[in-house]
């Protein structure tokens, strides 16, 4: 590939990580390609070129992988064996299969980075035989247990927190007992019955194997976003805190408030994962901080995150952009932030579902905050865009930024 001749993305999904992605591509000048689901998946709605078709399904993948000069991802689902039998075609897939893994399954990601030193919470795959295997998982740690689908989670879907005897028998009763939850959706603690989005979140077969975790005492939630050529040429973006409401990571902040020797730790541990992973592109990895500082590794993911949205705002060369840069082995640019701080709060969905655009007018008393819709179609709840403040003092963009996306919500 050379950067003089003009280069084709092809990204699996049209979702608002697209969307961005899209964007970026504009400013470059390249090629930009997705598979999408629909006619108004948000980055068809912004005009990239799209493929219709199910991720899963080899022939739909195919066809996006033959227009472009390299594939890449805005989510995780693909099947594994879809991403190898690119790879033995010759495509160029970035992240490749193997690293693909680690962020398609929870079990298998935590297994390795425990095996390579990493300090992850403590977890059990469970046992669908052995019945009483979350209650023994308790009492050999404590109550509350965090049970979490291997595969096709995000925003919390995917995540239970059983916090008794009780409550593990209501979930083995609806996830492993007869009373399978099959055609039901994700319920339990956090229910997103209403979110369209939620076809995402494939229930069956794989996504009924689940992990125990213990559950962390979390004092702080960063996250650390790096990039990564295909020769190990690694960026790290400053640490970005994050606030997650039901399961959502709802607010961010950049940089996070924590110490500069703790900042200078999660990036070390964030380019030692990379390596380790062998990610290309962009890679996401969140971090629990606990009341004595200590880092844990929740999960990565090898793609744009939503923790990184600010970047637009907030740094030389935002997520997307470089996640573009370093699939297609360009010179990365520059992660570095241009303004102290930057704060990013959702727009969800109002309880009248009214959509966000019909309200711009009032983000006139919001001249310096970013806004950013995803074209969405409004449900309550649904994460319908995002908006970005950026300058000096947190505690004040944060106000800014809140009641920005309070107006536009409704
Ligand atoms: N072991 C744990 N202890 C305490 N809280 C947890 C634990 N695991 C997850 N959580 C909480 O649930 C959120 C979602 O979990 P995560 O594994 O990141 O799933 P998702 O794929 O939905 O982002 C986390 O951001 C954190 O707030
Ligand atoms: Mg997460």
């Amino acid at each position: 590939m050379k950067a003089n001749k003009t280069a084709r993305v092809g990204m699996v999904g049209a979702g608002q990580l697209a969307r961005m992605t899209h964007q970026a591509a504009i400013d470059l000048g390249i090629g930009f390609a997705v598979l999408a689901r629909s006619p108004s998946d948000p980055a068809v709605l912004s005009g990239a070129e799209a493929v219709f078709g199910d991720y899963r399904d080899p022939d739909a993948v195919l066809e996006l992988a033959e227009r472009c000069d390299v594939v890449t991802f805005d989510h995780e689902l693909v099947p594994c064996g879809l991403i190898k039998a690119l790879e033995e075609k010759s495509f160029v897939v970035r992240p490749g299969s193997e690293s693909f893994m680690y962020s398609q399954d929870k079990l298998y990601a935590k297994t390795r980075l425990k095996e390579a030193g990493f300090a992850v919470p403590d977890f059990l795959p469970l046992d669908p035989g052995v019945p009483d295997s979350l209650v023994r998982f308790a009492a050999a740690h404590r109550w509350p247990v965090v049970v979490k689908s291997r595969s096709g989670g995000y925003d919390g879907r995917g995540v239970w927190v059983v916090r008794d005897e009780e409550e593990a028998k209501d979930f083995a009763d609806k996830f492993l007992g007869n009373k399978s939850a099959a055609g039901t959706g994700v319920s339990g603690s956090r229910e997103h019955k209403d979110d369209p989005d939620q076809d995402n979140f494939v229930v069956g077969n794989k996504q009924y194997e689940f992990i125990l975790e213990n559950h962390v005492e979390i004092e702080k939630e960063i996250a650390i976003l790096g990039v990564r050529r295909p020769g190990g040429e690694f960026l790290a973006y400053e640490p970005i805190e994050t606030v997650q409401r039901n399961g959502i990571c709802n607010e961010l902040f950049m940089p996070a408030d924590i110490s500069v020797k703790l900042a200078k730790s999660a990036k070390e541990t964030a380019f030692a994962i990379a390596e380790t992973v062998g990610a290309v592109g962009l890679v996401a990895i969140e971090m629990f901080v606990d009341g004595d500082s200590n880092l844990m590794i929740n999960e990565l993911a090898l793609r744009p995150h939503n923790s990184g949205h600010a970047t637009i705002e907030a740094a030389y060369t935002s997520q997307f952009q470089n996640h573009l840069r370093a699939v297609l082995d360009w010179p990365l640019g520059s992660a570095d932030m241009k303004v102290p701080a930057a704060v990013m709060v959702n727009i969800l969905g109002g309880r009248n579902a009214t959509d966000p655009r019909e309200l711009l007018e009032s983000v006139a008393g919001y001249p310096t905050v970013a806004v950013h819709l995803y074209g969405k179609e409004p449900v309550p709840g649904r994460k319908l865009g995002h908006v970005t403040a950026t300058g000096k003092e947190r505690e004040k963009l944060f106000l800014l930024a809140k009641s920005c996306a309070e107006e536009l919500t409704d």
